[in-house]
This record gives C-alpha cells, structure tokens and sequence, in this order.
C-alpha cells in the first residue's frame, strides 16, 4: 500500500528537500503553502512518477488546516504522516514586539500545528496508525535571546508533542518533533543582516537537515530529536544577542 504524507511549508527551504526525499521513498504527497504558483513549481520539480496535490492554505486559519489534512484522505483514501513544518521567525527585541507580532509567533509555529494534529488524530484513529511530526527548534529547548517569541512558540510545541504523544499512547499513533539548529533559508528573510554573519555561514545545509529529518521518519525511536549544529550555537547566542539589545 502506497504511504501518505501531508507537508505544511512544502515549497520552503526544509519543506521542499522533505518533499523531495519523501518522493523519491515512493510516498504520495499533499502539500500545503501560501503560494500557489510555488506549490505547483514544487510539484512539476518532484515529477511526473510523483502523486502529488497542492493544497492552498495558511496554517494559521483552522478551516484551512481541515480542508488540508482531509485532503489525503479524499484524494489518496490515508493518512501516514503529518509533518508540521510551516514556520516563521523574526528576530526580536521582546519589549517592541506588538501584540499582533507575539500572536503571530504563536498561531503559526504552536497553533497552526495543533489544528492539522486534531484532524490527524481522527483520520489516524480510524487506520489505528500514523505519525505526526512537529519540526521545532533548538530555540525551543536552548531559551537563546533575541528569539523570546519564537523559542516560547517552538517550547510550547515541543510541549504539544510531549502532551499528545502520551495521550495516544497505545493507539498506534506516534506523535515526535525534530528540533534543528540553524540551516540555510528564507527563514531570515526579515532580518537579512543575518545574511552577513558568520552565524548563518556555518548554519546547516537543508539538504543535510532534511536527510536527518527523514532517518527519523524511517525509524522514530525518540519522541524528540535535537540536531545541534555544536560549532554554530555559540555563534548564534552573540548573534542572536547583539541585536536584540
Ligand atoms: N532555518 C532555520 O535555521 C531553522 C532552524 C530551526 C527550525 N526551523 C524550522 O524549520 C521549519 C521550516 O523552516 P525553513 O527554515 O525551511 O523556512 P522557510 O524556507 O521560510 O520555510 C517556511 C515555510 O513555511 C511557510 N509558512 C509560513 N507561515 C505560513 C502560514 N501561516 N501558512 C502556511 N505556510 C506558512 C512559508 O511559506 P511563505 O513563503 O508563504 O511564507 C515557507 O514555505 C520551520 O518550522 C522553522 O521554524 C528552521
């Protein structure tokens, strides 16, 4: 039987290596993102051997968050595995965040997962198996300044995962989370000094990233996996507190 995978973040910098790999491993794939014409150049970069279907959506709306993960089910009849990958970040002097910046954080690095999970969870109930990964962060479990929202919104993930792995203990479902160090991407688009630091020139490849995140899928043994990149994250914590001074 052909495996399933639903991706939020698809066309990104982790989303598309995943959705490469995942392909190539045979799955079938709905593929979630903001961007429609990115979707589909992701889609003719994956293919013709590939079943693929975009699905335009923003994690942060819980209608759009249904109307995805159903879609596995609608177009390919299952649900194997949900990664949450969608995610911002934005470096931050916490005293000037607006309201709206700090719930931004929130609804799409904690909640937006949280809505594709409750549908998850039904669909994977039904087949009494499943896997939802949750890609956080090393500043999730490394407390870094100058990322106060975004490591508090990847904290309150990585909790999630703890949370709702224990509730589905039993049922077949395996709930985990894959926290990365920096890697290369559009991430830092709003900070582009970023771009200049040695901080961001010894982060991590995607590609290397996503081959790790894949060794995890093919055997989850941990429910939380943190992937230091061990010569960066002192390079991180002057960078990151620099500039949130
Ligand atoms: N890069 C790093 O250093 C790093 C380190 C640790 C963890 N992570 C995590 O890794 C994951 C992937 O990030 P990345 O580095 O690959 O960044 P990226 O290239 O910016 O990809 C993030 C993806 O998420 C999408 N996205 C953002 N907000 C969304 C929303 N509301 N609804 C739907 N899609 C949305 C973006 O789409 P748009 O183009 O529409 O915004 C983009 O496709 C994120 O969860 C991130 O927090 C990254």
């Amino acid at each position: 039987m052909q495996k399933v995978a639903a991706i939020t973040g698809a066309y990104g910098g982790l989303g598309a290596e995943l959705s490469k790999l995942l392909a190539r491993k045979g799955y079938a794939l709905v593929l979630g993102g903001r961007n429609a014409g990115k979707l589909q150049e992701l889609i003719d970069s994956l293919g013709s051997t590939c079943k693929a279907i975009a699905v335009v959506i923003d994690v942060t709306n819980p209608k759009d968050c249904e109307k995805f993960v159903n879609t596995a089910v609608s177009k390919f009849g299952r649900l194997d595995l949900l990664i949450n990958n969608a995610g911002t970040w934005k470096k931050t002097i916490f005293e000037e965040l607006t309201p709206m910046e700090i719930q931004d954080m929130f609804v799409t690095n904690a909640f937006g997962p949280m809505y594709c999970s409750q549908v998850a969870v039904k669909i994977m109930k039904k087949q009494n198996s499943g896997h939802i990964l949750n890609i956080g962060s090393t500043a999730g479990v490394d407390y870094m300044t100058g990322n106060v929202a975004y490591g508090s919104a990847k904290a309150a993930l990585i909790a999630f995962t703890a949370c709702l792995g224990k509730q589905l203990n039993g049922t077949g479902i395996k709930v985990t989370a894959f926290s990365p160090g920096a890697f290369k991407t559009e991430i830092f688009k709003h900070n582009p000094e970023i771009y200049e630091t040695d901080f961001y020139k010894n982060a991590m490849l995607p590609e290397f990233v996503a081959k790790k995140v894949m060794k995890h899928i093919e055997n989850p043994k941990k429910w939380h996996v943190v992937l230091q990149n061990k010569r960066n994250s002192l390079l991180a914590f002057n960078t990151l507190r620099s500039s949130s001074k």
